[in-house]
């Protein structure tokens, strides 16, 4: 199976995920490596891990049809089975999100359906939450908010700064999204009327 990751920026998830399939021989191969940001850090960890990487700029397309129109052209070169939204930080048109339903996750750092949109940490440490943390879920037109496939829960400490707080979810982030692609590599994934069900492992 192929994958085609998106980023725009550090993409310490993308490693994560590069370095897991790695070590636990996935049956699969990340095709490459996409971001929007000709500047994403994420880019050069992908190349010196031997990815195809490419940039569709967003900055430079007059409307967000004609970019996702790129966007989608170039992730199709490499006939993707599963699409990770990693660190991808564009809204995407319904069009687009419509043509990879059931096969494009994404990352949203909250419990979901908890602080969807930005800022995440700030909103949890506004909220005065004693509990956060991190939602890997498929993408549906309706941001933040497609069916959920894993989570992982941390405490909010007294103290906390966002800094301090996004930290402590991002090990949990690392953790959960390469199980969460291996599910699907494995097709184990199943929706079932919005809610998402795991098969059991063949053994
Ligand atoms: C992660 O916290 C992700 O959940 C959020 O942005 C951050 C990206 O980090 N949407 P990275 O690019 O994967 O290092």
């Amino acid at each position: 199976k192929n994958i085609v990751i998106l980023i725009s920026g550090r993409g310490s998830n993308m490693q994560a995920i590069v370095r897991a399939a790695a070590a636990e021989h996935w049956d699969c191969r990340i095709a490459a490596v996409v971001s929007n940001r000709p500047d994403a850090e994420g880019l050069a960890f992908a190349a010196a891990h031997g990815i195809a990487t490419a940039v569709v700029p967003s900055k430079q397309f007059a409307s967000r049809d004609d970019f996702d129109a790129a966007l989608r052209e170039e992730i199709d070169r490499h006939a993707p089975d599963l699409v990770v939204l990693a660190g991808f930080m564009r809204i995407l048109t319904p069009a687009f999100v419509a043509h990879y339903q059931g096969r494009m996750l994404n990352i949203h750092p909250s419990l979901l359906p908890s602080f969807p949109g930005l800022a995440t940490h700030r909103q949890a440490l506004a909220a005065g939450v004693k509990i956060h943390g991190a939602t890997v879920h498929f993408v549906t037109a309706e941001l933040d908010h497609g069916p959920i496939v894993a989570q992982a829960a941390v405490p909010v400490l007294p103290g906390d700064t966002e800094q301090s707080l996004a930290e402590r979810v991002l090990r949990e982030e690392h953790r959960i999204y390469p199980e969460a692609v291996h599910w699907f590599i494995e097709g184990r994934l199943k929706i079932e009327d919005g809610v998402v069900h795991l098969d059991a492992a063949q053994t």
